[in-house]
């Protein structure tokens, strides 16, 4: 790929995505790309740059951007935000929301699923303590190729392997031919919607929760605090904001702050109205904190 052509690429990437696709990852980029010409009937890389730079085709586009995203995922992802999920933000919002009986969780960048159906098992582990609520979670990705196998729910055995608990398949999922479905209550739980991190409209509204795992770690720095930037706004007074593992927002210019108590746990300070202990707000007919059962895998 000549110099010209990877910059193109570059400017591409990072205008549609904010995927920063630097001098390293030219190889990956060759790699990636060579399979979407292939699939697509163009010749080679340099015929798939003129045909982008001439057309603007937004399908080719997306393709382009769908080709270079990670999608790497698995379920209960490296475990301590789960078990926060699990033992302090739900129990925490469960308490703030028990006026209105609603519950609003927003993976953004989800990739095929398996963080937010994570999710809806924990929070299917209340069982009939949740009789009533609204529960909404909502999982949103740019991909909308990897979209459509998040709303299938159908993995691979090794995709099974990867950190779900033998419970958890035994209980939740359904053998389909030689690969395991979730079942119909787990993916009821669950919304997919196409959404870019970049975008400035607000379609989906506020959430008590925010999970944004592993997708800021492919952003250059202004892009990371731009898309922080975006998603605070979207948290409810005390919600909860959750990094991936080697995610930070030290040295990023945001109101995102640590929660001190909780490593990976993250509040908007402006939007913290009270103390973050599980009581609820003055006025609030008191309600028996939820115990949220102990799952372990
Ligand atoms: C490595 S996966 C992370 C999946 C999951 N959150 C986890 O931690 O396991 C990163 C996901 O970010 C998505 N992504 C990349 N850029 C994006 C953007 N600008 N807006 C929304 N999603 C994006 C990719 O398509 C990919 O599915």
């Amino acid at each position: 790929m000549t110099e010209a052509d990877f910059a193109f690429l570059r400017l591409l990437l990072q205008q549609r995505s904010g995927l920063s696709l630097t001098a390293d990852k030219r190889y990956l980029a060759e790699s990636r790309l060579g399979i979407l010409c292939r699939r697509r009937g163009i010749a080679d890389l340099e015929a798939l740059v003129r045909q982008l730079r001439l057309s603007r085709d937004p399908g080719l586009e997306s393709a382009v951007v769908d080709a270079m995203t990670t999608n790497e995922t698995l379920f209960f992802r490296d475990q301590t935000p789960f078990n926060l999920f699990r033992d302090v933000i739900l129990p925490e919002r469960l308490a703030a929301n028990a006026a209105s009986r609603s519950l609003r969780i927003w993976c953004a960048a989800v990739s095929s699923g398996q963080e937010a159906y994570s999710l809806a098992m924990l929070i299917d582990e209340l069982g009939d303590r949740l009789a009533g609520w609204k529960i909404e979670i909502l999982g949103t990705d740019i991909s909308s190729e990897i979209l459509e196998k998040a709303r299938a729910g159908i993995y691979s055995q090794f995709e099974i392997q990867r950190g779900l608990p033998i419970q958890m398949l035994l209980k939740h999922f359904q053998q389909v031919g030689d690969k395991w479905q979730v079942s119909q209550r787990i993916r009821s739980m669950v919304e997919f919607k196409p959404h870019n991190l970049l975008e400035r409209n607000d379609p989906f509204g506020r959430f008590d929760v925010i999970f944004c795992r592993n997708v800021l770690i492919y952003f250059d720095v202004p892009t990371k605090v731009k898309v922080l930037e975006l998603l605070t706004p979207r948290l409810v007074p005390d919600g909860a904001f959750v990094l991936g593992a080697a995610e930070t927002v030290l040295g990023l210019a945001t109101k995102l702050t640590c929660d001190p108590q909780h490593r990976g746990l993250y509040r908007h300070p402006a939007m913290t109205a009270a103390p973050l202990a599980s009581s609820p707000a003055p006025g609030l007919r008191p309600r028996p904190v939820v115990a949220v059962s102990a799952l372990r895998g």
